[in-house]
């Protein structure tokens, strides 16, 4: 018997393909199983990759029977869906190792309003807030309160719908009666103060105990160029943004310390990977959201930096020995950018089905990564499964290098019928700075 182990990795989009690679990139593992995965997911490694189509993220009595069946060493919970259900609960009350929080720790995204308790609690800076558990006291608020711009936020997990910008009166009532169309999770909603500053995001491994920030990145989540249209789940990242200073970084430095601790007062300690949205104010960061994973696709422009093998890393989280590890972060600027189905966010039923082309020209290109998404293999043809279909992601001395390689890969990509939609502008923000 090989030593190798198997790692089940659950996730099916972008965040879940560098996982792939990464673990595939490990001297410890040979197989790789990941839960519901995608066709293209194995395209940057030679290891065994064994997908499942059909089973779904929650499928929480499927996935204990395959880490059974198929001897699992390590299971990568990275979807936000599988924490809320409590599979990291489940594989730790069987003694697995497992990265990723329960059900309670990972409260800091799938519940909002507890969120915004608890960031009050610990001092976290953050937005005015109220909550509301009826249609009514939200109008009756907006009524008492008018002319101001707020955020309107399902509590609950919403598949990334569930926040409503709304800028005058008008659009915060409209918004309001909308949050009963998320059923559970519009039960519970936020009003936020608008802020208005420039978006990051932060990464910090944590064992429990201790964090270790590894990287920022800016994610772009409308769809259009100059950030215009609807907002994704994002359109594409660059990593090491300028915004982020060294002063900023001791600032995401001590919120990650105030999040970790105040997590462990409640009895509820972290594990596994915590995003920080932030917001940048007048040089001072402003907490937008906690979420308990990597951010997609941030985490495209951010794991592959991290030099150490990740099977280790991933083990001295689980054994809560973090502290004595070295991270090895290379000095390299990366960009990833989002090739999605036209009409995505809408309706994109149309794309579903059509053929995607140039893959294999892309993969011969040094620098350059594929990641497969809403994409998946029907006889020999790859072929449009869902809204974000791939991100081809570029690395290099700097941006300007990054962006070059990432789109000049992204011009040989198409869907059948004109069909490819990307945005032509990621780390734009960072490239004027370098121009001025
Ligand atoms: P979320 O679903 O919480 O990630 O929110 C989606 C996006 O809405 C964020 O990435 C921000 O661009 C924006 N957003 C959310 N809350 C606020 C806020 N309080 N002020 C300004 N922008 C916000
Ligand atoms: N890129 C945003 C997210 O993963 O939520």
């Amino acid at each position: 018997m090989s030593n190798l182990k198997t790692v089940l990795v659950i996730d099916g989009g972008g965040r879940g393909a560098v996982l792939v690679d990464k673990y595939g990139q490990s001297q410890s593992v040979g197989r790789i199983l990941v839960v519901p995965g995608n066709d293209l997911m194995a395209i940057n490694t030679s290891k065994d990759v064994i997908t499942y189509p059909n089973l779904k993220t929650t499928s929480i009595k499927e996935i204990l029977e395959i880490v059974e069946k198929e001897d699992v060493n390590l299971v990568d919970v990275a979807q936000d869906n599988a924490v809320e259900a409590g599979l990291v609960n489940e594989l730790e009350k069987l003694g697995i190792a497992v990265i990723g929080p329960t059900k309670e720790a990972g409260q800091i995204e799938w519940d909002k309003a507890w969120a915004r308790n608890f960031m009050k609690k610990y001092g976290i800076p953050s937005p005015e807030y109220h909550v509301f558990n009826s249609e009514e006291a939200g109008l009756d608020f907006i009524k008492k309160n008018p002319g101001k711009k707020w955020f309107i936020k399902a509590a609950g997990l919403a598949e990334g719908k569930g926040v409503i910008p709304a800028e005058n009166f008008n659009k915060a009532i409209k918004a309001i009666k909308e949050m009963s169309k998320f059923g559970k999770a519009g039960e519970t909603y936020l009003l936020e103060e608008w802020l208005e500053g420039e978006e990051f995001s932060a990464f910090a491994l944590c064992d429990g105990g201790s964090f270790k920030l590894v990287g920022c990145a800016q994610d772009h989540k409308r769809v259009n160029d100059g950030d215009k249209g609807l907002n994704t789940g994002g359109m594409g990242c660059v990593s090491n943004p300028k915004v982020v200073t060294k002063y900023i970084t001791s600032q995401i430095n001590q919120i990650f310390k105030k999040t970790i601790e105040g997590l462990n007062n409640e009895r509820r300690p972290y594990k596994g990977i915590l995003y920080l949205g932030g917001m940048v104010l007048d040089k001072k960061v402003s907490v937008i959201e906690f979420n308990a994973r990597w951010g997609d696709p941030e985490a495209q422009v951010i794991l592959p930096s991290i030099q150490n093998d990740i099977y280790k890393v991933s083990m001295a989280i689980v054994s809560e020995s973090l502290k004595q590890l070295k991270i090895r972060i290379d000095e390299n600027t990366r960009v990833v950018v989002a090739g999605t189905s036209k009409g995505y966010p809408g309706d994109y039923s149309k794309v579903k089905g059509k053929k995607v082309f140039g893959i294999s020209e892309v993969q011969k290109i040094e620098g350059i990564k594929i990641y497969g998404a809403g994409i998946k293999k029907s006889e020999k043809n790859w072929v449009v499964n869902g809204g974000r279909v791939l991100y081809i992601a570029g690395e290099g001395k700097n941006i300007i290098d990054a962006r070059k390689k990432a789109y000049g890969a992204m011009a040989l990509i198409s869907i059948e019928g004109n069909n490819l939609h990307y945005r032509s502008d990621i780390g734009f923000r960072d490239l004027e700075r370098l121009r001025k």
